[in-house]
């Protein structure tokens, strides 16, 4: 999963310029790896990282360990309940090793809880600006 995730989000990185962006929300983050990645390319940039409750102590660790704690901060919960609010940019990066599939999705706005639902299994890639 992580060399997905880290391809994923390299093209990312490389294809998106999030510098207008305020406050990342990475929905299913995971263990950080892509929060983490944009944070530190993006000085000016605040990150929630969101997923289920067992998961975020792990990304706790990789956030402290690269010191990014006063930028970032974690919740759990169920995305298709509810995401964080306050995100001006809503990330969801899906890596799975058993289909060999690299899924990326880039929500701005308002309302991203609805898109990150419904378009969770809409294609391959989708960006929304
Ligand atoms: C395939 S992993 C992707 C992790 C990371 N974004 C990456 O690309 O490496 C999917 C992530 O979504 C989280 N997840 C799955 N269902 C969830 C739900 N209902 N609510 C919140 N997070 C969920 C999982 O715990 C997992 O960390």
């Amino acid at each position: 999963m992580t060399n997905l995730s880290a391809m994923a989000v390299s093209a990312a990185l490389e294809a998106y310029d999030f510098s207008p962006f305020n406050v990342m929300v990475d929905v299913g983050g995971g263990h950080g790896f892509a929060i983490c990645s944009i944070l530190e390319k993006y000085p000016q940039m605040q990150g929630v990282l969101f997923d289920l409750e067992d998961i975020v102590p792990g990304a706790d660790e990789r956030i402290r360990k690269l010191g990014l704690q006063e930028r970032c901060r974690t919740a759990f919960g169920d995305f298709f309940q509810a995401v964080p609010e306050g995100g001006d940019v809503y990330f969801r990066s899906t890596s799975c090793m058993t289909g060999l599939t690299s899924r990326l999705h880039v929500f701005c706005g308002i309302a991203a809880a609805h898109w990150i639902a419904s378009a969770m299994e809409a294609g391959p890639v989708k960006l929304c600006f």
